[in-house]
């Protein structure tokens, strides 16, 4: 269905009279797509890699200090180590020192030949207060024995029974010494120290994470300022022409320093840009209206004037030649058709420039009932019926600029359909709107004319009343969507070959 829609209804931010006198603020609603931190928004982005960021740093960090520090503990072991095998390789067991040979407690020394292994460990016998050294199990030994290594260098290896342990091979003549120290204490140390950077990096992650979103939502805080500045003036009936007072974007989030400030600066340009734009289009359409009405108003008399001079003329026609006589009679009915033209033209300024209506509380049947008898007048060859409710149909409207609607409507239903053509016209009320309806059988509207069909000038080329000559001007359903649209509401017309439906909808007024 083509349909003419009501006016847009004025912006909610101009009409609200709590408005501070600088101009209409943004909406404060920002739409929840709109948060700072909502899913899928930079600043919910941000958050997230810089959280990502400081947990690969901190784990990175971890890693780089607990390599250094294990790196740093075995160089110490290693030391130790070397002065062990020093004492086993130059004493022999039990000279000096704190343990037999200045041993520490928990050396392991194995003295290995081709054809046999004697390993010892070194312990502290709490019992006896005196340590000693004890021979190692078969399997620790076993494993000793086995051991690939080169002399003087060192290794880190489990050996079974005792656990892990730092190990080095002093190659002797004809036997080799192991020296092993254990490395237990390092491991707990190890442990302690990943365990305090684990809970340090997490405490850093937190800290960073929350002081990161603290940044990111003030610092975005602007910017969604302004997409809820441009969302309200997104919402504005731009193409009425009349706009004013767009909202701009408050000036403490226009500060150039900032990136932000300098797209809130921007924007408020573009804004003085459009609203510039805007008055001056709607200063040029007042005037070119204004000029209409005018120059249909300053016709009036002269064309007054032409047709009753042409009246005058009627009676001596019969004394004048044939075609000058008949020059006379179009001079009268051509004068006719542009005095209805004008008419036409200043109505249609004058509801263009604001609603030029008298409203009252108006029967819409009565107006249907006299419209109707009119055409019926008009059109005898037509079939003109009535479909009515039994009450009243009321509605604030102008009286006689809704006869004149319908009176357009009916004389469209006449003039382009051929004789004997039915026309109903019914009135009901609908969802609180009044409802009038044009239905005709005639043969409709071309289905490319319907879209502008209440377009001004908008005429059929194979419109019957051109061929035959008649007065069309294109203008009756302009001014059809012109009153109905004053009125607030609606018009619209369906058509196919055989049916052809006008439907007028405007707010009813209560009953009795
Ligand atoms: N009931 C109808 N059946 C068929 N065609 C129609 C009907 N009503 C309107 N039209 C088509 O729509 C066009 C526009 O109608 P509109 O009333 O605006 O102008 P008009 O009737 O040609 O001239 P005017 O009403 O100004 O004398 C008409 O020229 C005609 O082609
Ligand atoms: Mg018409």
């Amino acid at each position: 269905m083509t349909a003419v829609p009501s006016p847009p209804t004025a912006p909610k931010a101009s009409a609200d009279p709590a408005t501070p006198a600088e101009g209409p603020q943004p909406d404060p609603a920002v739409p929840a797509d709109l948060r700072p931190l909502a899913k899928g928004t930079l600043g919910r982005r941000l958050v997230l890699r810089v959280a990502v960021l400081v947990a690969l740093v901190a784990v990175g960090l971890s890693a780089v200090v607990a390599l250094a520090a294990y790196n740093i503990q075995i160089a110490q072991v290693d030391t130790r180590l070397d002065q062990a095998a020093f004492r086993a390789t130059r004493d022999g067991p039990g000279t000096d020192g704190p343990g037999p040979g200045g041993q520490e407690i928990g050396t392991i020394i194995a003295v290995q030949t081709s054809s046999a292994i004697y390993a010892q460990i070194l312990v502290d016998r709490t019992t006896n207060d005196r340590v000693q050294y004890l021979t190692l199990t078969d399997a620790a030994a076993q494993q000793l024995a086995a051991l690939e290594l080169e002399s003087g260098t060192k290794s880190t290896i489990q050996i079974a029974d005792y656990g892990v342990y730092r190990v080095t091979v002093k190659e002797g003549s004809n036997s080799r010494v192991i020296v092993a120290l254990p490395l237990n204490q390092l491991a707990s140390a190890m442990t302690s120290l990943v365990l305090f950077e684990a809970l340090l990096a997490g405490v850093v992650i937190v800290v960073a994470v929350f002081a990161t979103r603290s940044v990111v939502v003030s610092s975005l805080a602007p910017l969604n300022r302004l997409a809820g500045t441009a969302t309200t003036v997104s919402n504005l009936p731009l193409e009425s022409g009349e706009v004013e007072g767009i909202v701009r974007v408050p000036l403490s989030d226009t500060d150039p320093v900032s990136e932000v400030g300098r797209v809130g600066l921007a924007f408020n340009h573009m804004l003085d840009n459009v609203e510039g734009a805007l008055a001056a289009r709607h200063a040029s359409e007042v005037k070119l209206r204004q000029f209409v009405a005018d120059a249909s108003h300053e016709l009036r008399n002269p064309l007054a004037a032409i047709r009753g001079y042409a009246e005058l003329t009627r009676r001596e026609r019969a004394e004048v030649s044939e075609p000058m006589a008949h020059a006379l009679t179009r001079i009268e009915s051509e004068s006719d058709r542009m005095s209805r033209l004008v008419e036409d033209l200043l109505l249609l300024a004058r509801l263009d420039s604001g609603p030029a209506l008298e409203v009252k509380r108006t029967d819409l049947t009565e107006i249907v009932l006299n419209a109707t008898s009119d055409a019926r007048a008009a059109g005898p060859d037509h079939k003109w019926s009535l479909a009515l409710p039994d009450e009243p149909v009321w509605a604030m409207a102008d009286r006689y600029r809704m006869h004149q609607v319908l009176a357009n409507l009916l004389a469209n239903a006449r003039t382009h359909t051929p004789p004997g053509t039915e026309v109903q016209t019914a009135v009901t009320v609908e969802d609180g709107m009044a409802v009038l309806t044009v239905t005709d059988n005639g043969p409709g509207i071309a289905a490319d004319l319907q879209p502008a069909v209440f377009e001004r000038f908008t005429r059929a080329d194979t419109s019957r009343v051109r061929r035959q000559g008649g007065s069309s001007t294109g203008l009756g359903l302009a001014i059809v969507a012109a009153v109905v649209t004053a009125h607030s509401g609606t018009a619209g017309v369906e058509s196919v070959p055989g049916r052809t439906v006008f439907t007028v909808r405007i707010p009813a007024a209560p009953g009795d």
